[in-house]
């Protein structure tokens, strides 16, 4: 959600700058910007709405010739896309700033502002922060005084990059609620929201406490910590590969993570499962403790986290016999749920992130010092593993497809360690279940690979889509999760509105949606609620819609008119039928959208990390 990149080196910074906004593209697109200073030490902008190839056809890298410089892609949050709204943000050509995330009390500092006679160009929220450096450095030593005098003033979420002719060779940096990274140099330092907008140009990463303050040059870094003490933070060196943000020989980003999950999923199995047993200690040193003593669980996520939280509410209370509930984030964070003792909160996120997520947490923490909290994440350094007691990671890589697609798989294959290890301590799984569950995932890459193989069948039947509007997906049990998640993908995706219902509700009211323009996609494995969902499959088929079902071999479903079938695999278990039937619905969405014409890897309105409310 934002991306800034900055850097101070002894060469042109634009052309790097450029580079990395179009590797931070992912965290928003919908206008970009940057601001050098220039050899004759003055602050020059360039700002263009749209996406950053737009940026960079109006820009001569070469020409834009200064060794300090920070630039932004954007996510619109006060202000609509545009050129004006774009950062970075200047004050009287002094001070320039880039920003991810919201100062909630800008009004209130705009109206101050105003008094001092500081004038507002833009609809932003980020101005404030413009402005209000300049004022503080009217009365402080340098940049860094004034940046610290005037965060105090902020309040909200935010990280900002700084720059100024009064401190030429230097940036300033500062994080509070949005993430921000150091990237060492061997000639000169960097600032990112995410490390792979850096790995040109370093490997080694200081990923910026919660208060943090940096006062950056080409040969130092001080870091002041929320108290104004200078501080060390370590500095770590990324495993990330510069291959591995490439779309390599794919079309897209989406469809190459697709196409990943077999690796992804042994990947995350990897050291967690021996001979036939999960592993207590892949989720931490106190985690089998912990786990003896949990009597209840609270998932907490957003978007595709919470739909695979939604699958590991049947597995948790199937498998382990422990009471769990689930709710979105931004729904839990602001009401006053009864926290019992000895929960097990939970959180899920590629990210780490997810601002609503990250915060349920804290105030989890702070109601009740008697839970224990785990997250299952993506991403190593995220504020959600630091401030987790327990963490299980999930090894999908990178993803950058806005849309996420192997991260939801290896968050299942997570989930199901989870419930079995949990069911484990709670002495609910015999050695003999674990077996079974643990050979069931140990197929799990071939099954995914075998499933990938459909996709020429769903090529021809996304076409069905050409002049749809509205969509339907059914599932029963832990197969309406997944219904849920094909739902949400087609509509980021390809605009299309998708609804999903358990298959047994459609009488109750949905049915009424049902006509001819409206595809139906059912989701059949072979489990006890398979007849039932068949008879749920003739009350839609009478009325007229084109069915899709995917089925298990064995779950036979009576062909009828209008009616395709396509059978993903045979004798699938109640943890991998979730996970595999996942892979048709992707690709689904995937080919719907290149049918309607959208931008796949970046869809309207949509951002990868959602690091404000
Ligand atoms: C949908 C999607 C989002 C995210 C949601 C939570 O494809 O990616 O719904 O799942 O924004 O993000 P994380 O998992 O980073 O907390």
């Amino acid at each position: 959600m934002c991306g800034i990149i900055g850097g101070i080196c002894k060469k042109n910074i634009t052309p790097l700058l450029l580079k990395g906004l179009k590797r931070l593209e992912y965290r928003g697109y919908d206008s970009a910007g940057l601001v050098v200073l220039t050899t004759d030490n003055t602050l020059q902008r360039v700002r263009e709405a749209g996406k950053v190839d737009n940026l960079v056809s109006n820009i001569d890298a070469q020409n834009l010739d200064g060794k300090v410089g920070i630039a932004h892609t954007r996510w619109a949050t006060h202000g609509k896309p545009s050129t004006k709204n774009a950062h970075p943000h200047i004050c009287n050509n002094s001070v320039g700033v880039v920003h991810n995330g919201i100062i909630e009390n800008f009004l209130a500092l705009k109206s101050e502002q105003q008094k001092q006679n500081y004038h507002f160009t833009s609809d932003t929220d980020t101005e404030v922060i413009a402005h209000g450096i300049h004022l503080a450095l009217q009365t402080c030593e340098n940049l860094l005084e004034a940046t610290q005098k005037a965060i105090k003033t902020f309040a909200g979420a935010y990280s900002i990059g700084v720059i100024s002719p009064t401190n030429p060779g230097h940036i300033i940096a500062a994080r509070s609620g949005s993430p921000l990274i150091i990237g060492v140099g061997k000639y000169g330092n960097f600032i990112t929201s995410d490390q792979v907008a850096l790995l040109d140009v370093t490997k080694q990463f200081i990923f910026l406490e919660e208060g943090d303050i940096a006062d950056i040059s080409a040969n130092s870094i001080s870091i002041f910590d929320k108290n104004g003490l200078q501080v060390e933070r370590e500095i770590k060196t990324s495993k990330l590969k510069n291959g591995q943000i490439s779309k390599g020989n794919y079309a897209h980003y989406m469809q190459k993570e697709i196409f990943e999950q077999p690796q992804a999923i042994s990947d995350t199995l990897e050291s967690r499962i021996t001979k036939d047993k999960v592993m207590i200690e892949a989720f931490g040193n106190d985690a089998q403790q912990i786990f003896q003593q949990v009597e209840h669980i609270q998932i907490i996520a957003c978007g595709t986290s919470y739909n695979a939280g939604l699958v590991a509410k049947y597995w948790l209370e199937d498998i382990a016999k422990i009471p769990t509930h689930i709710e979105v984030a931004s729904e839990y964070r602001y009401r006053n749920p009864v926290i019992l003792d000895n929960t097990l909160f939970i959180t899920i996120s590629q990210s780490g992130e997810t601002a609503d997520t990250l915060e349920a947490l804290r105030s989890v923490k702070k109601r009740n010092a008697a839970v224990h909290s785990l997250t299952i994440c993506n991403s190593a350094e995220s504020s959600l593993v630091c401030e987790s007691e327990l963490t299980f990671l999930t090894h999908a890589g990178v993803e950058i497809g806005v849309a996420s697609t192997k991260t939801f798989t290896t968050q299942l294959v997570a989930l199901a360690l989870l419930s079995v290890v949990i069911g484990k301590c709670q002495k609910q799984v015999s050695e003999q279940q674990e077996k079974v569950i643990v050979d069931g995932l140990k197929r799990l890459p071939g099954l995914i690979a075998k499933a990938l193989e459909q996709e020429g069948q769903i090529i021809k039947l996304a076409k069905t889509f050409k002049n749809k509007f509205n969509a339907l997906f059914l599932g029963r049990g832990a197969m309406h999760a997944i219904a849920m998640e094909g739902a949400l993908k087609l509509k980021e995706i390809s605009y299309i509105h998708a609804e999903a219902y358990p298959a047994g509700e459609l009488k109750h009211g949905p049915i009424a949606l049902i006509d001819r323009d409206t595809p139906v996609i059912a989701i059949a494995p072979k489990d006890e609620l398979l007849d039932k969902l068949k008879s749920n499959l003739q009350e839609v088929k009478s009325r007229g819609s084109h069915m899709i079902v995917f089925e298990d071999e064995a779950s036979n479903v009576a062909p009828m008119e209008g009616m395709d079938i396509i059978p993903i695999t045979h004798n699938l278990g109640r943890i991998t039928a979730p996970i595999i039937f996942t892979i048709p619905l992707q690709l689904l969405s995937y080919h719907a959208a290149l049918i309607k014409g959208t931008d796949v890897d970046q869809p309207r309105n949509l951002a990868k990390s959602v690091t404000v409310e």
